[in-house]
């Protein structure tokens, strides 16, 4: 696996895989990698010639109090799973690489869907994202490019810009995956104590409640968030930061589950901030 650190790097590795005529697939990441990241290389793998991963805690995405600094970092342990699912190569750039003395250049989504659930909690945060998925796409001249059902929002912020910008991407989105227990897989379950970990699983627990009730018939939106509320009220180490229903994609509001729609939640466990979601299927 080759590993490209400056912009330098990269941009000549995307311009010999262009010239041989091959499909380029982008998996952004900002690794301490787990189970849900290798999930998102192998759907690349299946479908682009190339996969290109990226492994970069980006700073523009987090708030001043947010845990930048504390962020896992493990890039040697990063590169034994990139090998292991046959990823082609990883970018691996210095803070000062993607964002030079003079960097004043941002993507800005600024409309409903940044300002509600994450976007509302995080000022800034989808900005950071937007700016660096669209620096990413660019410099390894993506064809294809993946990210996972778990920031849902995510996934409708980037399909947004991609099509406002007239970026030529398509954005593939991949299921959740979840260790036996339910857990979704997250970089920041490894700030989890074994006891904090036990009480995570009210997160997966709450939102399978409110799924079994949408099959038996309940379908106002009002009803399903109260489920998942009181089942996370239950946990006394948890606090709920949002539990939410839009409609998925659009993230419009809606009271009757009519068409898909995303039941989200973000939960502090302890100091740790996690999310998980369903998309329910009308
Ligand atoms: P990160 O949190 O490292 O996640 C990288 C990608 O992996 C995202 O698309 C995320 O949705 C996906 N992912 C994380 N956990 C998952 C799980 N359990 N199942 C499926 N997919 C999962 O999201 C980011 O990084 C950053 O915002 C980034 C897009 C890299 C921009 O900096």
């Amino acid at each position: 696996m080759k590993i490209l650190t400056t912009i330098q790097d990269i941009k000549k590795y995307a311009a010999d895989c262009k010239a041989q005529g091959k499909t380029i697939g982008l998996v952004p990441t900002m690794g301490a990698l787990h189970e849900g990241h290798l999930t998102l290389m192998r759907a690349a793998r299946e479908k682009c010639d190339i996969v290109i991963a990226s492994v970069f805690v980006n700073p523009t995405q987090f708030g001043p109090n947010e845990d930048y600094d504390a962020y896992p970092r493990q890039f040697t342990a990063d590169c034994e799973k990139l090998e292991s699912v046959n990823v082609d190569a990883v970018f691996h750039p210095e803070p000062s690489e993607m964002y030079p003395e003079g960097y004043c250049t941002y993507v800005n989504v600024d409309g409903d869907i940044t300002h509600k659930l994450c976007g509302a909690q995080r000022p800034g945060h989808f900005r950071g994202v937007a700016t660096v998925v669209t620096k990413l796409i660019n410099l390894a001249r993506a064809d294809e490019a993946f990210f996972g059902q778990k920031d849902a929002q995510q996934v409708t912020v980037i399909r947004r810009f991609v099509e406002d910008l007239n970026i030529n991407v398509h954005i593939n989105m991949v299921p959740i995956a979840r260790e036996d227990s339910g857990l979704a897989r997250s970089s920041r379950n490894t700030y989890l104590s074994a006891e904090e970990k036990e009480a995570a699983l009210v997160l997966s627990r709450s939102l399978k409640e409110a799924k079994t009730a949408f099959a038996q018939g309940e379908t106002k939106v009002a009803a399903l968030e109260n489920i998942v509320k009181d089942e996370i009220s239950k946990e006394p180490m948890a606090s709920i930061d949002y539990v939410k229903a839009y409609a998925y994609p659009s993230l419009k509001p809606l009271t009757e589950v009519n068409e898909d729609t995303l039941l989200a939640i973000a939960v502090k466990i302890g100091k740790t901030r996690l999310i998980d979601n369903v998309i329910l299927s009308a």
